[in-house]
């Protein structure tokens, strides 16, 4: 079946975010922001709350062992797939030679996804870039999906650009190096039985690729245009949505309240609802307000109230 899923985006796409985003979409695939193997293996919060729905677990890493035990430890939780980050290009996973640099070593990449999968019976993922510096070929991309899929990898996700490892920061890498759809569909095409994600530059999820790749993922624009995910269901079952959005806001709002999440972390995910629209200015300044304010109550008053339909509309 298609997949349509929001990408995994540092800082954003947060256990509070996942949660608005699935009373949107019943359908649409959603993973975590990468967490560091080292970290999950140190006992950092990866509980999977049950209003977020199928979770994928991204994890960033480059030895096989502590991917491995950082599964081991994730396998207690509801994950649904684990992803490994071999596409992002930080200064911070240049460090720990991961990320986009694991784009350079495929047997390395190959020795993750097996060890990973020893510890579990889910699919093990790899989300990457179609080439980093000067291994930028379709030979050498070729070479790296296939050695994936040899180890086992049940999915790739390909961003349809290249990094650069040096000279570009992680958003003009995300900008600068152009968009090349074409090689995903010929990526596709080489290897026709492999189940390949097809992200970057896209706005909408109404896609002409259904029949040919394995799914679309959009990160920045459900971030700028929330609602868009309400698109998603439709397009899965083919019936009209039923999600009220001005609903779903306040019950959103009402949940991470008496959560105790912090507005500071709850309400960015809002931020980008009605962008364009006449009231949207004026809904963003209201939630920078309260997160000023922590107040820790977000959206209990009328005035709220009104805004919320102002940019739900
Ligand atoms: C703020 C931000 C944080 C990101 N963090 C991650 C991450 O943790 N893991 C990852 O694989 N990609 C990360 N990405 C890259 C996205 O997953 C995605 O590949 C990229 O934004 C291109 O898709 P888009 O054009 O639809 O946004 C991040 C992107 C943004 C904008």
């Amino acid at each position: 079946m298609f997949s349509y899923a929001v990408a995994p985006m540092m800082a954003y796409t947060h256990r509070w975010a996942r949660i608005f985003y699935r009373m949107l979409s019943q359908h649409v695939l959603l993973y975590t922001e990468m967490l560091v193997d080292q970290a999950v293996i140190h006992g950092c919060d990866i509980t999977v709350l049950p209003q977020e729905g199928p979770v994928i677990l991204q994890l960033g890493g480059s030895d096989p062992d502590t991917m491995a035990r950082a599964v081991g430890m994730a396998e207690h939780h509801a994950y649904i797939a684990y992803n490994i980050n071999a596409g992002c290009p930080s200064d911070r996973v240049k460090q720990g030679s991961f990320g986009a640099c694991l784009l350079k070593d495929p047997p390395r990449v190959a020795a993750m996804i097996r060890a990973m999968r020893q510890e579990t019976h889910r699919p093990v993922e790899v989300k990457t870039r179609l080439g980093v510096d000067d291994q930028d070929s379709d030979d050498h991309l070729y070479r790296f999906l296939e050695s994936c899929l040899n180890a086992g990898c049940g999915r790739i996700v390909l961003h349809a650009r290249k990094a650069w490892l040096s000279g570009l920061s992680p958003a003009e890498n995300r900008t600068i190096p152009p968009l090349q759809y074409d090689r995903v569909l010929a990526a596709k095409a080489r290897f026709p039985d492999a189940d390949i994600m097809i992200n970057g530059g896209l706005r909408t999820f109404e896609n002409p690729w259904q029949e040919t790749l394995g799914g679309i993922m959009l990160g920045r624009a459900v971030w700028d245009h929330p609602e868009i995910l309400l698109t998603v269901d439709p397009l899965v079952t083919g019936q009209a949505g039923s999600v009220d959005l001005a609903d779903s806001v306040g019950r959103y709002i009402a949940f991470c309240n008496d959560a105790g999440a912090r507005p500071s972390l709850f309400f960015p995910p809002l931020m980008g609802l009605g962008r364009g629209k006449p009231g949207a200015r004026a809904w963003r300044q209201s939630l920078t307000d309260i997160i000023a304010q922590r107040t820790g109550q977000g959206g209990s008053g009328k005035h709220h109230t009104l805004l919320i339909h102002s940019v739900t509309q």
